[in-house]
């Protein structure tokens, strides 16, 4: 039995995933209904990282602190070990969370009013934080080739052109679990160099590659383009650790890291919450066995997936190359997302989460996370084929 077949009771802990169903999908009662949707997981976390905030517990005195050396360090290894990519330890910027560090730089490095690009269908906020912050979303869609989604280069070179500031990628893609390659990847640099567009590449998915994929940090590959790209990653995806609030940006051109550093203190929202570093560290040093055992669970549970679901007639589930996200293809059912949606929360009381939340090019998807035990993947598609009986 695998430490991820454990079951996990986390209803009634003010689990977003788990408790929030209510107000989320306006139910009166989701007391009943399974939730596939809000991408965490229904495991515990590595051993090493509840140890290590137990020892911090004990101490229990919660004064101020700073970020230690080697929490930095973790990442610089963590990085270079995982994806054989070497960072100064001074290109390391700690933010709350990958979204709040996104606020950051686009307050930092572009003005109210700018034009932010962004390739849709694409995780939510990356429309809405460039909105909130006043700047404008120019959207491009990726476009479907052989049952999955690419960069359509023609098409992103002409939105680039209408003078964009800034590009938002994610690498690798949610909800798609595309994995990018270099090729893409060096051509997206090559598009924004030629527009003198801002990158702001989202890699807090990297560390989930399935079956052997590799994932490539985007400024690895950028060249002499590098200061253009900020990335942003987290060890929270990766670990489980969405609650405790901690990601970091990698800025090599010094300018910018001041121009961003400048905003960070005006923000009044410099410093993390104590557990977060000792989180991080203890992830990034010894949850590696962890993790490798975890992308061999969620693979066979996305498999299993695959094959009770994507055999349906009108379901089209290509296999995601990283993440524990799936992209359910529905569109040839011809049913409306109002339809689907009612019909998986009333009939099979499971909640997905409808594609357009992803943009208007996720109409006639839905994205399920496979986050948990195989034995609740597999109430999860006894619930989807009653939904759709
Ligand atoms: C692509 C992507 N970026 C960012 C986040 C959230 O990051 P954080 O919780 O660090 O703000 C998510 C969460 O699902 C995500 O999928």
């Amino acid at each position: 039995m695998s430490i991820f077949d454990q079951p996990m009771n986390r209803r009634h802990t003010n689990s977003f995933k788990w408790d929030a169903m209510e107000k989320v999908y306006s139910l009166k009662d989701a007391s009943d209904i399974l939730p596939m949707w809000v991408a965490d997981m229904d495991f515990a976390a590595p051993e090493a990282v509840t140890q290590a905030l137990h020892n911090y517990l004990e101490q229990s005195v919660f004064g101020y602190s700073f970020i230690s050396d080697d929490a930095k360090d973790s990442v610089v290894d963590w990085l270079h070990t995982r994806h054989g990519w070497q960072i100064e330890k001074e290109s390391i910027l700690f933010r709350q969370g990958v979204i709040p560090a996104m606020a950051n730089i686009l307050t930092a490095l572009t003005k109210p009013g700018d034009k932010v690009l962004v390739s849709t269908p694409v995780y939510p906020p990356f429309f809405n934080v460039p909105k909130t912050n006043d700047r404008e979303v120019i959207t491009c869609p990726l476009v479907e080739e052989n049952g999955t989604f690419v960069y359509d280069f023609e098409a992103f070179e002409q939105a680039l052109a209408q003078d964009v500031k800034a590009y938002i990628l994610c690498n690798p893609h949610n909800p798609g679990g595309y994995v990018w390659s270099e090729e893409t990847l060096k051509e997206i640099v090559r598009l924004c160099a030629k527009y003198d567009v801002l990158i702001i590449s989202d890699e807090i998915h990297a560390d989930l590659m399935l079956d052997g994929a590799v994932h490539t940090p985007l400024a690895k590959v950028a060249g002499d383009e590098i200061d253009r790209i900020i990335t942003c990653m987290a060890p929270t995806k990766t670990f489980n650790l969405a609650g405790i609030q901690i990601a970091y940006m990698i800025v090599s051109d010094k300018k910018k890291r001041a121009q961003l550093e400048a905003v960070i203190t005006a923000s009044g929202h410099g410093s993390l919450n104590n557990f977060a570093p000792i989180a991080l560290h203890a992830a990034y040093t010894e949850g590696k066995p962890w993790l490798d055992e975890l992308l061999v669970y969620v693979s066979k549970n996305i498999d299993y997936v695959i094959a009770e679901l994507g055999q349906l007639p009108g379901i089209h589930i290509p296999k995601p190359q990283g993440t524990y996200l799936i992209w359910i293809d529905y569109r040839e059912l011809g049913i409306d997302e109002k339809d689907m949606m009612k019909r998986l929360l009333e009939v099979g009381h499971l909640a997905l989460e409808p594609g357009t939340k992803y943009g208007v090019e996720g109409n006639g998807f839905l994205r399920m996370n496979v986050a948990c035990s195989l034995d609740l993947v597999k109430e999860g598609v006894a619930r989807f084929k009653k939904a759709l009986a």
